[in-house]
């Protein structure tokens, strides 16, 4: 059983964010076919901030903790920002995962940044209709 800090453990017992928004902006699913866990991302955009950031994750305790951190630093940040967050980030802001965790945490800036490229996709697409 890997060792896990105790801001992983407090994440994976208790983790913010859980759940999914109604009617999203944007959502971003990912899955590792390794390990069979998945990560659902719902984000609300309002003038081009996270207004709201949820997910579901059906995996390990550290993709759970990964999930929760990810929701916790992308909430409030600009689309920009949060295409930033990226895996060492993540793992450094639960100080620090095992080396055979680490896939997890790519699952969660993944996933994220799968919903954002959805909204954007989806911007697109109105735009264009509009004109
Ligand atoms: Fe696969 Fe953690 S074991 S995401």
């Amino acid at each position: 059983m890997p060792v896990y800090s105790d801001k992983v453990m407090d994440h994976f017992m208790n983790p913010r964010n859980v759940g999914e928004i109604e009617d999203p902006d944007g959502v971003g699913e990912v899955g590792n076919p390794v390990c069979g866990d998945m990560m659902t991302f719902y984000i609300r955009v309002k003038d081009g901030y996270l207004e709201d950031v949820k997910f579901k994750t059906f995996g390990c305790g550290a993709a759970i903790a990964v999930s929760s951190m990810v929701s916790e630093l992308a909430k409030g940040k600009t689309l920009e920002e949060a295409m930033k967050i990226d895996a060492h980030t993540v793992a450094e802001e639960l100080g620090g995962l095992p080396k055979n965790k680490f896939h997890c945490s790519n699952l969660g800036d993944e996933a994220l940044h799968k919903a954002i490229q959805d909204y954007l996709g989806k911007k697109k697409q109105k735009e264009g209709k509009n004109d």
